[in-house]
C-alpha cells in the first residue's frame, strides 16, 4: 500500500474545525488503502514558547481526538514525533543543504515571526518547515494529506528530497501534498476573509472540537455573514456564507452546488440553523469518546508506545542510509 504521513501540533487544547476538516477527515477516510502515519508533532511545538505540563497534556489529548475522530490505531500508526528520535536526526541533515533564503521564503514563517516581533523569534521557528520535510520524507511519504497552509511546505520536502537524491543518490521518495478543493482552508467565523487558527485573538470565531455543543451551535448562528439573503457561494462577495457552505458540505459529504439548490429562497437563519445542526451531530459523540478516553491516559500512552515502536524501526533504518550516504560515521 503507498504511504501517506501528516500531522498536527499539539499546541492547543483542541483540535479546531479546520484541522478537523482540512486533515483529520481527509485522513479517516484513507486508513484502508494506505499505509497511514499519523504523527502528533511536539516537537514542532516547543519552537514557540510553551508551558511544559501544558504541552505534555495537550499531547496525549490531542492523541485521544485522533482515536475518537476516527483514527483507528489498529490500522494506522499514531505516535508522538519526540518519541522518535530519527525525526531530529533527518532535520539536522535536511537544515544542512536548505539554502537560508530558501528558509526565508516560508510564508508561515513570516507571519508568525512578524506576530512575535524578528527578534523574538526562534531559530527552531525558521527551520520548523525543515523539521516538517524531514517528518515526511523519513517514512517514504507518497501523499501529505493537509489543509492549504502546509502546501509551500510540502513543496519544501519535494525540492530537498530531489536535491539530496541528486548529490547523494536515489534515498528519499518525492512526496506530493493531498488537498481538498473547496475545504482545504476554513475560515474564522467572525473574520470570514482571515483563516481559521489556534492564534486567533477571539475565540468566538473558532469552533473547537472539544466545545460544549451548545457553545458551538452559538458560535455557528452568530457567524458573521452579509446584509443579502441569498446563500450562495462566492469567496469574494459572501466570505461567511461561502466558509459555511463549506463546512456543511464536509459536514454532510455532499457538493455545494446541491447546498445551493437545497437553500435557494430561504434565508440565513434556516441555513445557519442547519449548519449548527450538523456540526453538533459530528462532533458531540467525538466530545464525548474524548471524554471517556482520557479517562485512562495509560491506556493511551501504550497505544502509543506501540505505534512508536514500529515508527522507530522504519525511521533507524532511514537514517543509517543517509548517514552512511552522506558520509557520517556509520550507524551504531
Ligand atoms: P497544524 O498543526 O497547524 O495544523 C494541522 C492540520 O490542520 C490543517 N489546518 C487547516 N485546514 C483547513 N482550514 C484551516 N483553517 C486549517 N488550519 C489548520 C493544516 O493544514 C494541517 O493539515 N506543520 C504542520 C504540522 C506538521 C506536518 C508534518 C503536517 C508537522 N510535520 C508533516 C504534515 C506532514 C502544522 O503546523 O499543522
Amino acid at each position: 500500500k503507498p504511504r501517506i504521513f501528516s500531522g498536527i501540533q499539539p499546541s492547543a487544547d483542541s483540535l479546531h474545525i479546520g484541522n478537523y476538516i482540512g486533515a483529520i477527515q481527509q485522513w479517516k477516510g484513507m486508513q484502508d488503502d494506505f499505509d497511514a502515519i499519523f504523527c502528533i508533532v511536539d516537537l514542532h511545538a516547543i519552537t514557540v514558547p510553551q508551558d511544559p505540563k501544558g504541552l505534555r497534556e495537550a499531547t496525549r489529548t490531542l492523541a485521544v481526538q485522533y482515536i475518537a475522530a476516527g483514527i483507528d490505531p489498529e490500522r494506522s500508526t499514531m505516535f508522538v514525533q519526540s518519541q522518535v528520535p530519527g525525526h531530529a536526526q533527518l532535520a539536522w541533515v535536511l537544515n544542512s543543504i536548505t539554502g537560508f533564503g530558501e528558509a526565508s521564503r516560508m510564508t508561515q514563517f513570516k507571519d508568525k515571526s512578524a506576530r512575535q516581533g524578528a527578534d523574538a523569534a526562534s531559530v527552531g521557528l525558521f527551520t520548523y518547515p525543515i523539521l516538517m520535510a524531514a517528518d515526511i520524507l523519513l517514512y517514504d511519504t507518497e501523499l501529505v494529506p493537509v489543509g492549504d497552509d502546509q502546501k509551500q511546505h510540502v513543496e519544501l520536502a519535494r525540492d530537498l528530497a530531489q536535491r539530496f537524491n541528486s548529490r547523494f543518490g536515489d534515498t528519499f521518495v518525492v512526496p506530493k501534498p493531498r488537498i481538498q478543493q473547496e475545504t482545504a482552508r476554513i475560515y474564522d467565523l467572525q473574520t470570514p476573509t482571515g483563516k481559521m487558527s489556534k492564534s486567533a485573538a477571539t475565540d468566538a470565531g473558532i469552533v473547537w472540537m472539544l466545545d460544549e455543543p451548545t457553545a458551538v451551535a452559538k458560535k455557528i448562528r452568530s457567524a458573521v455573514t452579509d446584509t443579502g439573503r441569498e446563500v450562495r457561494f462566492d469567496r469574494g462577495e459572501k466570505p461567511g456564507v461561502s466558509n459555511l457552505l463549506a463546512i456543511l458540505s464536509a459536514m454532510r459529504g455532499t457538493t455545494i452546488e446541491s447546498l445551493e439548490a437545497e437553500y435557494e429562497g430561504r434565508g440565513y437563519g434556516d441555513f445557519k440553523r442547519d449548519v449548527a445542526d450538523a456540526v453538533v451531530a459530528e462532533f458531540a459523540p467525538i466530545r464525548e469518546r474524548t471524554i471517556e478516553l482520557q479517562a485512562d491516559p495509560a491506556e493511551v500512552d501504550r497505544i502509543l508506545a506501540r505505534s512508536a515502536e514500529r515508527a522507530n524501526e522504519l525511521a533507524t533504518a532511514k537514517i543509517a542510509t543517509v548517514h552512511e550516504r552522506v558520509g557520517l560515521y556509520p550507524s551504531l
